[in-house]
């Protein structure tokens, strides 16, 4: 495969292309090595990639479609994975700008090219979030997503609904990927679990919201990697499917986990719910595991000490 890759420099964009990589595909990355959390990890994780050869970059906005447009064309790509975007619900009370601008509009750009040239498959990033404040649990693919609670989801939801249209419309081949809650190595600095280490390592308290009771369904990094990897090989019209690890877990579950990989006490600042935010995620995946052959395996018992190695390492 020829993959054109948005979104290289970060967390799961350089865990996909190193992946693709090590399997002795092209990959050009696209990213915009923005400051949403500090560079130096998308820095850093790009030199990584940079040991390879087959692997082209180019440091650049979706918004501007020029240069967008002429990094697409000259590389030809048989495959594009669109992962870039702002990431993030509690930003985006702040920033609700910077998701239109990378979100909606930047994902526009990169369809128009995809409609234009027409790659074998399209897959792109969708979010756990689209499900808003359902109660019917697990999600699954089928449930109305028409009421979504955060800017960042309804942006997500927009992506699906244009992935759709264009696909009606242009006959794109397109996947939508819902991913819920990613962890492990090399993972985002906004994230709780990377939060929590960093404070309780330097002895600050943690900040729990939902009192501790919020329920996520947390995927290793190694899991989402191999439902990309898998998407991208399979192309569809107009799929969109949940990649979780499909178990629950309660936040506080989650900091004793932690807890006990850093041999450290947190200290504990409990908090109500924030706005935008869902009190529980949790997938069925059972769509991906029949068409997909997804199987995650990786539990949060084993995910976090790698997460702990690395952020030692790391730090
Ligand atoms: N990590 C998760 O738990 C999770 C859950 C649900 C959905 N997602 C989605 O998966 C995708 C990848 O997430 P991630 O965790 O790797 O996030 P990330 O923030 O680490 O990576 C996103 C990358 O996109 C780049 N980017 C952002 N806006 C851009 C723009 N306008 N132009 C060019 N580049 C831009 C950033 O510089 C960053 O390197 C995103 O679409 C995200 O919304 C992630």
């Amino acid at each position: 495969m020829k993959v054109f890759l948005t979104g290289a420099a970060g967390f799961i964009g350089f865990h996909t292309a190193l992946a693709l990589l090590k399997k002795g595909h092209e990959v050009f990355g696209y990213d915009a090595v923005n400051n949403y959390y500090d560079p130096k990890y998308k820095e850093n994780r790009l030199s990584l990639l940079h040991d390879f050869d087959r692997f082209t970059f180019r440091k650049g906005l979706l918004e501007n479609e020029d240069l967008l447009s002429a990094s697409y064309r000259n590389f030809e790509p048989s495959h594009v994975l669109h992962l870039a975007a702002q990431a993030g619900v509690r930003y985006s009370l702040e920033h609700p700008h910077a998701y239109i601008q990378s979100n909606v509009v930047g994902f526009q750009n990169i369809i128009e090219l995809v409609r234009h040239s027409q790659p074998e498959h399209f897959v792109y990033a969708s979010s756990s979030s689209v499900y808003g404040g359902n109660k019917e649990f697990p999600f699954h693919e089928k449930q109305n997503v028409s009421h979504p609670i955060s800017l960042y989801a309804a942006t997500k939801l927009a992506n699906e609904l244009v992935a759709r249209t264009y696909g009606h419309l242009y006959g794109i081949k397109n996947t939508g990927l819902r991913f819920f809650t990613v962890y492990g190595p090399h993972g985002r600095p906004d994230m709780a679990l990377f939060k929590f280490a960093h404070r309780m390592l330097k002895g600050e308290a943690i900040e729990i919201y939902n009192y501790g009771n919020m329920i996520r369904d947390f995927t290793y990094i190694d899991d989402i990697v191999d439902g990309v990897l898998s998407a991208l090989s399979h192309p569809q019209m107009n799929k969109v499917y949940n990649l979780g690890r499909g178990k629950k877990e309660l936040l506080k579950d989650m900091i004793a986990m932690l807890e006990k990989a850093l041999g450290v006490d947190a200290k504990k600042e409990f908090l109500p719910i924030q706005p935008g935010d869902v009190e529980e995620t949790f997938a069925d995946t059972s769509a991906a595991r029949e068409d997909l052959g997804y199987k995650p395996t990786v539990n949060l018992e084993q995910g976090i000490p790698q997460f702990v190695r690395w952020y030692q390492e790391a730090h």
